[in-house]
């Protein structure tokens, strides 16, 4: 299969976000995956031990590099982000045959954003926040489906269900992206940029 997009331009652009910005809309815009925002995220333990998942990338601001997701603070890489603010997160689209890579320090979305964000979600999705203690132990499915039909009950009346407090954004903002194409062959092409003080520093990699 041919790439459908173009191709990384022989002159690399001094900062990357500007492309970054295009591979992510054409990630929504062109690529069949269900999720085409989806990401792999990686953090550090507190411990200095790695660990991933998979989460929704939600905002991409170009002006400042950042890429944000929502989560609960007190999971396993909620906690991982108290102890090491920093992470890793990494886009392929198969069908595009490109990968992104984006890695920086993290910070916490304000209560604005995170509120406005929980605020679209849907019910059920709210509801699932306030039952859930994510990444920590769960005796069996029925206690976690009594813990939904409780939250249920409790919001029964409320139109506008408030965002739990354990919850909400956390923002990436790039020092360091990776754009990628598959070629034939394992060809590939790749391009990394890392910020340096108020600029970046661009380069092709071999691949
Ligand atoms: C396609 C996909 C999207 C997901 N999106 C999110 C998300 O946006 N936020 C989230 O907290 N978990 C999301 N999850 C669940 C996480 O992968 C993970 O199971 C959960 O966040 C607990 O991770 P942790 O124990 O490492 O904190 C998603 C899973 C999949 C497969």
């Amino acid at each position: 299969m041919t790439t459908p997009l173009p191709a990384l331009p022989d002159t690399l652009p001094a900062e990357p976000l500007t492309l970054l910005g295009e591979w992510l809309e054409a990630g929504r815009t062109h690529s069949t995956a269900p999720d085409p925002w989806v990401m792999s995220l990686a953090t550090i333990d507190a411990d200095g031990r790695p660990s991933a998942r998979m989460v929704l990338c939600r905002l991409y601001e170009r002006e400042s590099g950042v890429i944000a997701f929502y989560t609960n603070r007190e999971s396993r890489k909620g906690l991982a982000l108290a102890a090491h603010p920093v992470a890793a997160a990494v886009f392929h689209w198969a069908d595009l045959e490109r990968q992104v890579r984006v890695e920086g320090p993290v910070t916490e979305s304000s209560a604005e954003e995170s509120d406005a964000y929980f605020a679209r979600r849907q019910r059920l999705s709210q509801l699932a926040a306030w039952a859930s203690d994510q990444s920590r132990p769960l005796a069996s499915r029925a206690e976690f489906e009594r813990r939904l039909a409780e939250v249920t009950e409790r919001f029964a009346d409320v139109e506008s269900i408030p965002r739990p407090p354990h919850w909400g954004g956390y923002r990436i903002a790039a020092d360091h992206v990776e754009l990628w194409t598959q070629l034939a062959g394992r060809t590939h092409d790749r391009a990394v940029w890392t910020r340096t003080g108020e600029g970046w520093s661009g380069t092709r990699q071999h691949p």
